[in-house]
């Protein structure tokens, strides 16, 4: 867990929205929540303890409205997938998702990635998604980019030796800045660039096509355990 000025508190990566679900997502919310959430803090755990045995196990960080989420896991009900966002609204969609096409392979996290990555017991996910973070373009922002130096090894730790990392971004520097930080690290294969083909396009890839901004895909392969 990466801490900020002082012992408590953590450098955000992300942007706080205080935006109220409207009475029907609330609704929602508050009878699934319980049910299909993993808490953000607590003791270490394996996935498995939720899900059984599943065939590939992926991460999320920083999944929005959580629409690929929903799309992924109706396509591969073998697969197990947690999601993660700070913000409700994401997390609200998710459930309704889940109810709706009577998801068990889906579990969301409401809160902070930095936190929860320490819970996961090493080498116990086969794939963590980054897709489209938060660009915090102006360089006295940089430190709080997720996929970055300082923090890459905290987030990666649960990813398993042959595991992949995915990224996109519309953001080319976004993309070098974590090429080097992921490269740094010594853990990563060198990067491949693919879309992955159920990666389907989300708000925030359709705004930056519409502004003209292409999206880089890339993956890297875990190849070095911690030491
Ligand atoms: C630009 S949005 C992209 C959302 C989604 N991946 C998409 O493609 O539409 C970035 C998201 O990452 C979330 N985020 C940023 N830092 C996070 C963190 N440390 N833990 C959890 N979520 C985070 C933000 O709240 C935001 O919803």
């Amino acid at each position: 867990m990466l801490r900020g000025d002082s012992e408590n508190q953590l450098v955000r990566t992300f942007r706080p929205r205080r935006r109220r679900l409207g009475a029907e997502m609330d609704d929602v919310y508050q009878r699934l929540i319980d049910r299909w959430s993993i808490d953000e803090d607590g003791d270490r755990f394996h996935p498995r303890e939720v899900f059984g045995d599943a065939s590939t196990t992926i991460l999320e960080i920083g999944c929005g409205r959580g629409d690929l989420v929903v799309s992924y896991a109706r396509g591969h009900r073998n697969d197990s997938l947690m999601a993660i966002d700070v913000h409700t609204r994401g997390i609200a969609n998710i459930l309704a998702g889940i109810e709706a096409h009577g998801l068990v392979n889906v579990r969301v996290v409401e809160g902070d990635a930095q936190v929860f990555v320490g819970r996961l017991a090493p080498g116990s996910i086969d794939e963590i998604w980054v897709f489209f973070p938060d660009p915090w373009p102006k360089a006295r922002h940089r430190n709080r980019r997720l996929l970055r130096d300082d923090l890459i090894g905290a987030l990666t730790r649960p990813l398993k030796v042959g595991g992949v990392l995915r990224l996109a971004t519309d953001s080319a520097d976004y993309a070098r800045w974590a090429a080097s930080a992921i490269g740094n690290s010594g853990r990563f294969s060198e990067p491949i660039g693919e879309r992955p083909v159920w990666r389907i396009e989300t708000v925030f890839e359709r705004r930056a096509r519409e502004e003209g901004r292409a999206t880089i895909d890339v993956r890297w392969t875990r190849v070095a355990a911690d030491d």
